[in-house]
């Protein structure tokens, strides 16, 4: 792999030159208040932008946020990211209310050396996304014209094929940011030839996000634990019963052909938490896998399946976790995803968190970030890496 880095770029001299930051700023935001909610995001581009800073770069910063559909919506403005960024970085960060427009162009020229900008939400375009390569070909263009070399640091987006991430490196001098070079770094090494047992847990709510990697995983891993949503429909696949909790029925089959393929490396809950409702006050009982009343709906994986998962956590030499064990947000439905977290940090084992929201669990059940070896801020990013996919970002970096 032959990618430049920024220390590349920073040996070049980068003092009055514009250069153009992607970053993945998709933090999680309050739905009612609109309040940052977990800015490990945010945080997690802090060396780049400070070692641009500090070598008097002007630094002009993009990303998306949420999924608005090529045209601007309020909800999902990078306005609140922007100021949350210049607390961060010690600096008033300058934000242009549109992207590519006349507030970007006027943000951009107005920048002194050392400064930062912030482009409102690179999505509001519908370039961006686009499969059309012309239209995505055009904007990368316009968003290339504000910088006199690209930075790629969204590790959490290099898994897309847009605008920011795959054409304009092709336009301008690129390198990998540090954020996207650890994260590469760490991933390898899972893909590598990890230390065994390599136990993998896996949770969040669709199956069907998930069986790539899956299929990907079974050869390599020793153990693959599996909870959250997804774990029903292969509950169901086993022949159980699992009343109103969620479950992809066009997914079954698929999951009982999986548990047949996997040398019974596939471990799954044995009990769960089972609720009236998806409400933090629903009535709620731990009950076996094969007493699931038809009423209700499994929000958690229960205490005797969180012993087990520890158990076979405390052999791991390597682990990796994607996707939360329950509903986390709600206490009634967080003991499965703590107390795996909480095996996953006493284990003797080199740990790689991946994904958003496990990211987001570790930080708001107020566990120790440095307790495990890596956090990623790739959710789908992490999960394609380690499904050995080309990504697109990365492939762009290389050329
Ligand atoms: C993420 O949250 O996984 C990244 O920011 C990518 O977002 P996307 O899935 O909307 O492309
Ligand atoms: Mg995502």
């Amino acid at each position: 792999m032959s990618i430049r880095t920024l220390d590349d770029l920073l040996a070049e001299g980068v003092s009055g030159r514009r250069v153009l930051v992607r970053a993945d700023l998709n933090v999680p935001l309050d739905k009612q208040t609109g309040d940052i909610t977990d800015d490990g995001r945010i945080r997690a581009v802090l060396p780049t932008l400070g070692a641009l800073v500090e070598a008097g770069a002007k630094v002009v910063v993009c990303s998306h946020l949420g999924r608005p559909k090529g045209t601007p919506d309020p909800q999902f403005s990078l306005s609140p990211v922007a100021g949350r960024l210049g607390e961060l970085l010690g600096a008033p960060v300058h934000f242009a209310e549109d992207t590519v427009g006349d507030s970007a162009r006027s943000t951009v020229a107005g920048l002194a050396d050392g400064q930062v900008a912030l482009l409102e939400n690179l999505r509001f375009n519908a370039g961006e996304t686009s499969k059309d390569e012309a239209e995505r070909g055009a904007f990368a263009d316009q968003l290339a014209a504000f910088g006199d070399a690209y930075v790629d640091d969204a590790f959490g987006a290099v898994h897309r094929k847009h605008a920011s991430v795959y054409d304009v490196p092709a336009r301008l001098p690129h390198v990998a940011g540090r954020l996207v070079l650890r994260e590469v770094e760490v991933l390898s090494k899972l893909t590598g030839s990890p230390e065994r047992p390599y136990v993998v847990v896996l949770g969040g709510s669709k199956v069907s996000d998930k069986l790539a990697v899956i299929e990907a995983l079974l050869p390599t891993v020793d153990r693959l634990l599996i909870g959250g949503g997804m774990c029903f429909t292969f509950l169901k696949a086993q022949g159980l019963e699992v009343g109103t909790s969620l479950l992809e029925k066009d997914m079954v089959e698929t999951c009982r052909n999986l548990l047949e393929r996997s040398d019974g490396k596939i471990m799954l809950p044995v009990d769960v938490v089972a609720a009236d409702a998806f409400a933090p006050d629903a009535a709620h009982d731990t009950v076996r896998v094969d007493g699931i009343p038809s009423h209700r709906l499994g929000l958690d994986i229960g205490p005797e399946t969180v012993a087990g998962f520890a158990a076979a956590l405390s052999q791991a030499k390597t682990i990796f976790w994607n996707g939360p064990m329950g509903v986390f947000e709600m206490a009634a439905f967080a003991a499965g995803t703590r107390g795996v977290a909480e095996a996953i940090t006493k284990a003797d084992a080199f740990s790689v968190v991946g994904g958003g929201d496990s990211a987001a669990a570790v930080r708001a059940l107020g566990l120790d970030e440095s307790s495990f070896g890596h956090i990623s801020t790739g959710g789908g990013a992490s999960l394609e890496y380690l499904e050995g996919k080309t990504l697109p970002g990365i492939a762009a970096l290389e050329n």
